[in-house]
């Protein structure tokens, strides 16, 4: 009989459940969007409870469409928006606050005195990261610091906190297990990598009580079982909940970046440029941070990490609130209709910068905007942005990585688009290697699941089962984009510091 893996891609904009057969085929898919929330500029937060009926929904579709009997699905693998902190309470489930987003920025201030008490030396050597309110550490102790009773209810045990890997485990599991993974504990500055534990004095800086926090597990594990009675997903109790991971990491192993040296850019919402640097962390030397790829039978991956904040929100942006294009594929076919951006250079730095600037306080400017800047001008300099900042990215990666990159592999929504991935071969000057199965977040849960539960038996089954649809080169002349890289800089210099 043919066995089926369920993926949960539970991102920043939508839940998504994927069936895939034991060949990494998709069998059927369901995606649901939810609400973003907006209270206060620069502020993002999601209603918990969305996150999980929308998973709900998006899962008993996904199995509906399949026509599967149910019993076939050997396991259910999670793969999640990082970051993004929840806190619950343990009897009744009910979120104390709502989910406060890896975009918000409302902790700067919380990050701006943890550097000035000089912790941010601290930080990077246990946690591999850098002190910012990406983080889900400080989002934890906000809500315990602004919403009236809940650090009082935190320290008599009546809470739960996590990120959303936890939050969907606990309630697929019907409240029996409360476990996070090494990749999404990796990026809450709270977690030591090297020990693969909580870390005493970090959590007692940030003034979070260490039994609020889930248990740290591996990726590839049975982490407990789908709860009996679960509205929705009744056909599917018992089903192991069997692998995990941040979706970052879940797609540098979905790519099947199993050696050293190898790397993935996933250009979604944001984009992440992730690189396995194998069993040692490497400390970056410009601004990007370590974390735990994953954690399979025993051995640990480390990958080094450029985040970038807003890059395909950026094609949002310009159809949903500058209303210049209908749709993702209009801003493509505008790009294409000249053959530069005039000059005009866009950055996007709606929640600040990321990697390698790290600038809580930048925001996003046009800049070089003349009489005749049309908006296929605009639409190609928004495509460009994209690339620029997966360049930015690379460069600092091969200065710090122990081999420069030889090829990138790409996917996530924005990875469609030919001109994009033709630009950013262009800056690279190396081949940029687009899959057939773009799906590659959801299939890295897949396959961190099926490993766990046998339907699949290593590293070398699972990168067989990765083709490239296409390989794009460098074409054009190398001095034209470093001219063009040289303008982004300053354009990037005019956007930093912008608000107080
Ligand atoms: O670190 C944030 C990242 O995990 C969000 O990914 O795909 O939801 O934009 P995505």
């Amino acid at each position: 009989m043919e066995t089926y893996i369920a993926a949960l891609d539970q991102g920043t904009t939508t839940s998504r459940a994927i069936l895939f057969n034991s060949r990494g085929e998709i069998v059927s898919k369901a995606q649901y969007p939810f609400r973003q929330i907006f209270p206060q500029p620069g502020w993002v937060e999601h209603d918990p409870m969305e996150i999980w009926a929308t998973t709900v929904r998006a899962l008993s579709e996904a199995v509906d469409a399949a026509h599967i009997d149910p019993k076939a699905i050997a396991g259910i693998g999670i793969t999640n928006q990082r970051e993004t902190a929840i806190l619950w309470d343990r009897r009744t489930g009910q979120p104390v606050y709502n989910a406060i987003v890896w975009q918000c920025r409302r902790t700067a201030e919380i990050c701006d005195r943890l550097k000035a008490d000089g912790l941010g030396e601290t930080v990077t050597e246990k946690t591999g990261l850098l002190i910012d309110a990406y983080f889900s550490g400080t989002k934890l102790k906000w809500i315990m610091d602004n919403i009236p009773g809940v650090r009082q209810r935190a320290e008599r045990g009546e809470l739960c906190a996590g990120t959303v890997d936890s939050w969907l485990i606990w309630n697929l599991t019907g409240g029996k297990a409360h476990v996070t993974d090494y990749s999404n504990a990796s990026r809450t500055m709270l977690f030591n990598i090297h020990t693969l534990q909580w870390d005493p004095a970090l959590c007692a800086a940030l003034d979070i009580p260490m039994d609020l926090l889930p248990e740290p597990k591996s990726n590839s594990e049975v982490y407990g079982h789908l709860a009996s009675g679960l509205p929705g997903l009744e056909d599917l109790a018992g089903i192991p909940v069997c692998g995990s991971a941040g979706d970052q990491q879940s797609a540098l192993f979905g790519q099947a970046c199993f050696t050293p040296g190898q790397a993935k850019n996933t250009y979604g919402t944001g984009c992440f440029t992730l690189m396995n640097v194998g069993d040692t962390p490497v400390r970056s030397r410009s601004g990007l941070v370590t974390s735990v790829g994953w954690q399979v039978a025993g051995k640990t991956v480390y990958a080094l990490e450029g985040s970038v904040f807003n890059a395909g929100s950026t094609i949002q942006w310009l159809r949903d609130e500058l209303g210049l294009i209908q749709s993702a594929p209009e801003c493509d076919r505008l790009a294409e209709s000249v053959p530069d951006s005039g000059g005009v250079v866009v950055v996007p730095a709606f929640t600040g910068l990321g990697a390698p600037y790290w600038d809580m306080y930048a925001r996003g400017t046009i800049v070089g905007l003349t009489r005749g800047s049309t908006k296929a001008h605009i639409a190609r300099a928004v495509l460009e942005c994209i690339a620029y900042q997966t360049a930015d990215l690379v460069r600092v990666m091969n200065a710090d990585a122990p081999c420069p990159l030889t090829e990138l592999r790409v996917d996530g929504g924005a990875s469609v688009s030919d001109i994009l991935m033709q630009i950013q071969a262009d800056l690279l000057r190396l081949p940029v290697d687009r899959p057939t199965q773009v799906e590659t977040t959801a299939f890295g849960a897949a396959a961190l699941a099926g490993l766990a539960v046998g339907v699949w038996n290593g590293f070398d089954e699972l990168a067989a089962l990765r083709r490239s649809q296409c390989v794009f080169r460098p074409q054009r002349e190398e001095e034209a984009c470093l001219a063009d890289l040289a303008r982004w800089h300053r354009a990037v210099e005019r956007s930093r510091s912008w608000i107080e």
